[in-house]
Formats: structure tokens, sequence, C-alpha cells
């Protein structure tokens, strides 16, 4: 009689992957996906990822350097002369002086997350961040088995940035250990006034915080730009990334800016968790500063969708964040339903459009809104507009 063979029971994944949530926006896209398979025309609203492809000048780079052959390891903070022309970029940009050495290429503002929660915060640090916002944060927060402490934003609230008093008042209950702004936000393209910004640094200056400050959509405003925290608080930790202006997401590249005493220690840790950022994309980012032609010309197209939607929403009585920059819509869909997930899935399932609940960007008032996002072609813009307004006006929603 022949032995059933005993199988051992399968290790349990870790109780910190419990602590991190799905990120609702890829669910949605990967519902959208699978939709457009069996044919559905489906317009994309909901990813944050430019549709142009990659400019030109970084195509011929990388081109040129694969058929070269030699694509191999470089130093863990990356290519020197990519870390110069990123400082130079300050001058240029900002006027604010950058030395090279601060300058640390990371795979994505992701990986810079990484290096820089780690570099400077203790585990259970509590770090304040706007809420809503990116939902990553949180996740990495719990990750690393750290505190996402929120500061709620909106017009209920008294505005749609962070200000200097709220984080204040929350210091005040329990100390913080870091705040990390934003601006643009996702999912608000709220950009921070300059003087609240200033007065952010003031107050991490005082109480010995660290400030990050993710830019990652600098360069996409349709007004004032984003000014960057290093023009007012040295000392801060930027984030920044070539995914979004730069219409690079998928060479996952980015990088960091921070003060000198960090340096060695976030080159310690990238030497481990990552050896390096690919080279081919380093090489292609490098070439990315030669395409600003290209790149305003990506953004025109942004503005004018931004002015397809927002009209398109003002018209149907829909309130929306301000849209100062990124290229993304935060309305309030509450008239029409109690829950946006419902309001999103239905949205998909019956008009064909993928929008994101607001759930993603904000676990507490999230439900009463969903994100639309504008960086897809013109045309994805009319269309899905206007089947919203049809969507709104036959859907049998919310009472
Ligand atoms: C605010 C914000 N920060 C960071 C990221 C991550 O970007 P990446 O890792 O592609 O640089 C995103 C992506 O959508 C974002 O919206």
């Amino acid at each position: 009689m022949s032995v059933p063979p005993v199988i051992p029971p399968v290790p349990a994944p870790s109780r910190r992957t419990a602590r991190v949530a799905p990120f609702l926006a890829m669910d949605v896209l990967s519902a959208a996906r699978a939709k457009a398979r069996q044919g559905a025309d489906i317009m994309h609203m909901e990813i944050g990822q430019p549709s142009a492809p990659t400019p030109r000048r970084p195509l011929e780079a990388a081109r040129a350097a694969m058929a070269s052959g030699q694509i191999g390891y470089t130093e863990a903070l990356g290519l020197p002369s990519l870390r110069e022309r990123i400082a130079r970029s300050y001058q240029d940009l900002y006027g604010v002086s950058v030395d090279a050495e601060q300058v640390i290429i990371t795979t994505g503002s992701s990986g810079g997350f990484m290096l820089a929660f780690l570099a400077a915060f203790e585990t259970g640090a509590r770090i304040a961040c706007a809420c809503p916002g990116y939902p990553a944060y949180r996740n990495i927060f719990n990750a690393l088995e750290m505190e996402t402490v929120d500061i709620p934003v909106g017009a209920a609230n008294g505005g749609w940035s962070m200000t200097a008093a709220a984080i204040a008042a929350v210091s005040r209950l329990r100390p913080l250990d870091g705040v990390l702004v934003m601006s643009p936000s996702n999912p608000t393209g709220v950009i921070a006034r300059p003087d609240e910004l200033a007065a952010i640094g003031a107050l991490c200056r005082e109480q010995g915080l660290w400030l990050i400050s993710d830019e990652i959509y600098h360069g996409l405003h349709y007004g004032a730009p984003a000014s960057t925290a290093l023009a007012t608080t040295p000392d801060a930790i930027v984030v920044n990334s070539f995914s979004k202006y730069y219409c690079m997401t998928g060479w996952r590249i980015g990088w960091l800016v921070v003060p000198q005493a960090l340096v060695r220690p976030i080159e310690r840790l990238a030497q481990s968790l990552f050896i390096s950022t690919p080279f081919l994309s380093q090489v292609a980012a490098e070439a990315a500063f030669d395409a600003i032609d290209e790149l305003e010309a990506v953004r025109a197209g942004y503005a004018r969708n931004r002015d397809i939607v927002l009209n398109a929403l003002a018209d149907l009585g829909l309130e929306t964040a301000p849209a100062d920059g990124a290229f993304y819509a935060y309305v309030d869909v509450s008239r029409h339903a109690a829950d946006s997930m419902e309001f999103c899935r239905r949205f998909l399932d019956e008009a064909g459009v993928a929008i994101t609940p607001g759930l993603d960007f904000d676990p507490h008032r999230g439900a009463h809104f969903a994100r639309f996002s504008f960086a897809g072609s013109q045309e994805t813009c009319v269309e899905g507009m206007a089947r919203l307004k049809t969507f709104l006006a036959t859907a049998s929603l919310r009472a």
C-alpha cells in the first residue's frame, strides 16, 4: 500500500505584507484591460502615465549605448555625468545651488522613497502626509513599520494644501519625526504656495523633523510653476523622477537630492538594495535634458486636455480640487453615488471609462471622490467626458 507523500506546509507571508493595501488604480487598470481584451472600447482615464512616447533624444542615446554592448553596473549613487547634469538643472530651473555630490540616482522615485525613508527614519517613526495623497507613501511606511499621520486637506478642511499650522497642531498631540510634502499633488493637482512650503520647512527645522518633498510632477503646471523645497529648506530631502514630465515611466529612473550627511548612509543602502540603477536608463535620462522642446509640446497637450476635462466637469456641476499642476482632476462624485468604488465600477461596466476611486488616496473620505487622469490623448478626454455626461443622465445612480 502506497503511503501518500507528506506535503510540508508552505511558510506564511510575513505580517508586514498584510499591511500593504492594493493599489486600486492598478486594479482598475487590470479590469479595464481585461474588458478591452474582450473587445470593449475603453477610455483609460485611471492611470497617471503620459501617453506620449519617450522623446527622441533619450531614445537615441540609449540606442547608441546599447550598440556598444557594454551595459554594466554603474556607481551605486549613479553616473557622475548624470548627477552633475541634474545638479545643474537646479540652478537653471530654480536658481538654487546643488552640489552633484548630493544627487543620488534611483530606480524611479519609488526606489528613492525606500532609500530616503530607511536613511532618515527609525522603525515606528511618525510622518505627516496630506490626505488625500499618493497611496504608496502609506504602503511603504507600513511595510517599513513606520506610521503615516494624516493631515486632512480639502474644501471641508480650509483648503487643499497642507499647512504648517495643521502640522504643528498634530505634532502637539504626539511628536512627529518627519513631514512629507508633495507639490503638485497626486490626486488633487494642487501646487503649494512658496510661503507655505517655507513655513513647513521652518517648522521642521524648529522641531528637528526631516522634510521630504516629492517633486515628481514638477514641470507640469498650468499657471505659476511649483517651487522646490530646497529654495527655502536646503536640508530637505527632495524626491524626483523622469517618469512624468520626461515621459519615461518604464525606464524606472529618478533621483534624490539629500543633505551631505545622508549621502554615505544612502550609498551603503543602495549598494546592497539595488547595486545600481539600470545603466541604459541613466544614459537616456541624461539626454532627456536636451528634449525640452518635445516635452513642452506634450505639456501643451495636457493643458488642452485639462481645459476639456475641467470645463466638462463644471458643466455637469461636479466640484474638483484646483488642478494647478500634474494631470489629474480629483472630483467630488458624492451627489451621484454614496460610494465612489461603486460609481467607478459602474462607469467602467456601463460606459467603458476607467477612472480611479478616491479610496486609493484617502481611506477616510475617499468614498466621495474619484480621480480622472487627463494624461491620455485629447480624443480620450473628449470621449470620456461625453460618456460621463450620458452616464450621469441615464444611469440610475443615487437618488
Ligand atoms: C506623487 C507620486 N510620487 C511618486 C510616484 C512614483 O513614480 P516613479 O516611481 O515612476 O518615479 C508617483 C506615480 O504615480 C506619484 O504620483
